[in-house]
């Protein structure tokens, strides 16, 4: 019996690519090529740093991999640019069926919510400026830990918040690795694998995946 759905942020409820998607035609002909490398080493610097157990926030990590990517890419002259991509950051969209999914998940009685790298202050932004703050979820953040997922410490972050055992969470998330965490740690894990990336972590079969949250209920 599931008794709370707990959602990854960044690229599961909220699409990491739309900062760069909004200014495409201020960052020029390397706009995808930006974007895919700030995710990339805003993740690397997560691991990187809760190996060496040197913590710096989520948003240090996120301005850190923005200006490798813009560097990398010719254009670390342009701090204006930086400012902008930062700022679309704080405020990223959703993807379209999240709304509704949560509205139903949270009408048949299954309580919601969101257990992520962010900090509270970006996790607050990101739900208020997508309109989901009336939901009331709590926003489970890393930052107390001062430790990243996929440490089991951050999943076990989502039983203390709903008094619940791990077989009772259903944590949802589209980055395999956070799957993979989620699973090692014992909740129930489901694999939002939105752009149909193959098999890692021996997920496949192993955990329900969904190519986006539309059919989560049924699912649970
Ligand atoms: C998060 C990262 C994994 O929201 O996207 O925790």
């Amino acid at each position: 019996m599931v008794k709370a759905c707990v959602f990854d942020a960044y690229g599961t409820l909220f699409d990491v690519h739309s900062a760069v998607a909004r200014h495409a035609a201020a960052v020029g002909p390397a706009a995808d090529a930006v974007s895919r490398m700030w995710r990339t080493k805003q993740l690397e610097y997560t691991w990187v740093r809760s190996l060496m157990r040197r913590h710096a926030d989520f948003w240090e990590c996120t301005v850190e991999a923005l200006d490798f990517a813009l560097e990398a890419h010719g254009l670390g002259n342009r701090p204006d640019l930086a400012s902008l991509l930062l700022g679309a950051y704080r405020g990223l969209t959703p993807f379209p069926e999240v709304r509704g999914v949560l509205d139903a998940l949270k009408a048949s009685g299954v309580r919601l919510g969101i257990l992520s790298n962010g900090t509270p202050e970006m996790l607050a932004a990101a739900v208020e400026s997508a309109g989901l703050a009336d939901l009331g979820m709590p926003l489970l953040s890393v930052e107390p830990l001062g430790v990243y997922k996929p440490d089991a410490r951050v999943y076990r972050l989502a039983l203390d918040a709903f008094d619940a055992e791990p077989g009772e969470i259903s944590f949802q998330s589209s980055n395999a690795w956070d799957v993979a965490g989620a699973r090692a740690f014992g909740l129930r894990a489901v694999w939002i694998n939105r752009t149909g990336q193959p098999d890692e972590y021996g997920l496949r079969g192993e955990v329900t995946e969904l190519p986006s949250l539309e059919r989560l209920a049924d699912a649970l």
